[in-house]
Parts: C-alpha cells; sequence; structure tokens
C-alpha cells in the first residue's frame, strides 16, 4: 500500500456558467460527510473561479480550486491570457496544464506546456500535468513511447522534489468523453511506466510520492475496479463531475 492520498478532480471544462457553478460547489459541499476517501478538487471555468473560491474560503469546505489552463509569463500584452499569479491571488491551488483538448485544439505543444509547468512551480501552483495517446498511436504501439516523451518533455528543467508540488493525469484521448474507458489494467501498467520514468530522473522515492490519476470516462459505475489499482491514485473526470450525486458517488468509490 502506498502512503498517497487518492485525488477526486473534476475538470468542469466549458461547462457551467459563475451562477451555476456556484450552485453545483454548494451543491458538493453539502453532500460532504468528512468520510471522504479522496481530497476533492474542482475546476471550474476561469469566470467562476473567484465565485467558487470565495464561497469555498467562507463555508471552510474541504474542496480545493484548480483551473483549466494559464500563461505562462508573469504579465504582459497577451490579449485573452491569464497569469499564475491572477489564479493564485483567487486562492487556486491547481492547475490542470497539458490537457488534451489544449493540444488538439490550441496548438499546445510538449515545450508550451513544459514553459507552464514551470511558471506554475514557480509561484507555487500544482500543475495537474496530463498526458495522453491518441487511439491511432495506441493502436500502432507507440502508446509508451508517446507519453514517455510527453512527460520528460513537459518536465525539463524541472528539479526539486515533485511529491507534493505535481500531479500527472494520464487520459488516453480516445477514452476522453467517448465512454470507453481504459482496461483497470491497461491504465495500471501505464502509470507504472510513467512512474518509472520518473524515478528515473529523480528517484524511486520521489516517484512513489508523487500522485498519479487515471482520466477518461470515469463514472460511478466504473471508479471502484480503476481504484482497485495499486498505481492508480484518483481520476480527473469530466462530465460526471458536472453532477453533485454523481461527483459524490465517486468521493466514496
Ligand atoms: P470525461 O470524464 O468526460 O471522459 O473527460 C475526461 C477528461 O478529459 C478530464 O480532464
Amino acid at each position: 500500500m502506498s502512503n498517497r492520498k487518492p485525488m477526486m478532480a473534476g475538470n468542469w471544462k466549458m461547462y457551467k456558467d459563475a451562477a451555476e457553478a456556484v450552485e453545483l460547489v454548494q451543491a458538493i459541499g453539502a453532500g460532504l460527510t468528512g468520510s471522504e476517501r479522496a481530497e476533492v478538487v474542482v475546476c471550474p471555468p476561469f469566470t467562476a473561479l473567484a465565485g467558487v473560491g470565495a464561497l469555498i474560503e467562507s463555508r471552510g469546505s474541504n474542496i480545493a480550486l484548480g483551473a483549466q489552463n494559464m500563461n505562462w509569463e508573469e504579465e504582459g500584452a497577451l490579449t485573452g491570457e491569464i497569469s499564475p499569479l491572477m489564479l493564485r491571488q483567487l486562492g487556486v491551488t491547481y492547475v490542470i496544464l497539458g490537457h488534451s483538448e489544449r493540444r488538439q485544439y490550441f496548438s499546445e505543444t510538449d515545450a508550451t506546456v513544459n514553459k507552464k509547468i514551470l511558471a506554475a512551480l514557480e509561484v507555487g501552483l500544482k500543475p495537474i500535468f496530463c498526458v495522453g495517446e491518441t487511439r491511432e498511436q495506441r493502436e500502432s504501439g507507440a502508446a509508451r513511447d508517446v507519453i514517455g516523451k510527453q512527460i520528460t518533455g513537459g518536465l525539463t528543467g524541472v528539479t526539486g522534489s515533485l511529491a507534493d508540488r505535481l500531479i500527472v493525469a494520464y487520459e488516453p484521448v480516445w477514452a476522453i468523453g467517448t465512454g470507453l474507458v481504459a482496461e483497470p489494467q491497461d491504465a495500471n501498467d501505464m502509470i507504472r511506466h510513467i512512474r518509472a520514468i520518473i524515478g528515473s530522473s529523480y528517484g524511486v522515492e520521489t516517484a512513489q510520492a508523487v500522485r498519479i490519476l487515471y482520466g477518461g470516462s470515469v463514472k460511478p459505475a466504473n471508479v471502484s475496479e480503476l481504484m482497485d489499482e495499486p498505481e492508480i491514485d484518483g481520476a480527473l473526470v469530466g462530465g460526471a463531475s458536472l453532477d453533485a450525486d454523481s461527483f459524490l458517488s465517486l468521493l466514496h468509490y
């Protein structure tokens, strides 16, 4: 048994306006019993971060706030962008970086994801660093190499202890939003591979301490078989995190 604290993180993507987001986090907060096995993280859209953050703070709820993206610069003439410090000042703890939707639709690369990871760590934000192979890459047998490249590319120049500062999320692209969840054992194997890569650069002790989540069609019906796998430390959840009851039931896998 590892002593890594499990994590359930809801990635709300571009769903929930500011008012709906506050309603959802209120409902989640009201449903927490204190006996949850996992750390609870919600990642609303930018426009809802302040409202959700203020509510979490005023209720003293056991919910951590995450953002879904950021720029790597501190400030600048970068229309439409948000800086790491701007997030930090809203009470944001985590930031999802390198999600496959950002790589696919917004041209993010290992190099830009790397800049973001370095910038997040610099201000004390904890990246939830996403990696994952496409269906074609999996079918051609390239998945492990692809993931290896994403991990080493994303972590270039990252030094110091990573244990409590970085979360990795393995999200096979073909499993996202498709209802096609990875076989728990396959996800476990890939996560072990990721841990080994981290271990070869940062040492086994660090690799054993870094939390690595699975993401892609996680639902109340499949969460426990995933969480039974020893390498899987939690989940990054899209669709099933948008409803309070379904998200709450993921916390009691
Ligand atoms: P779904 O849970 O909707 O498949 O989305 C997964 C995801 O992309 C989380 O970041």
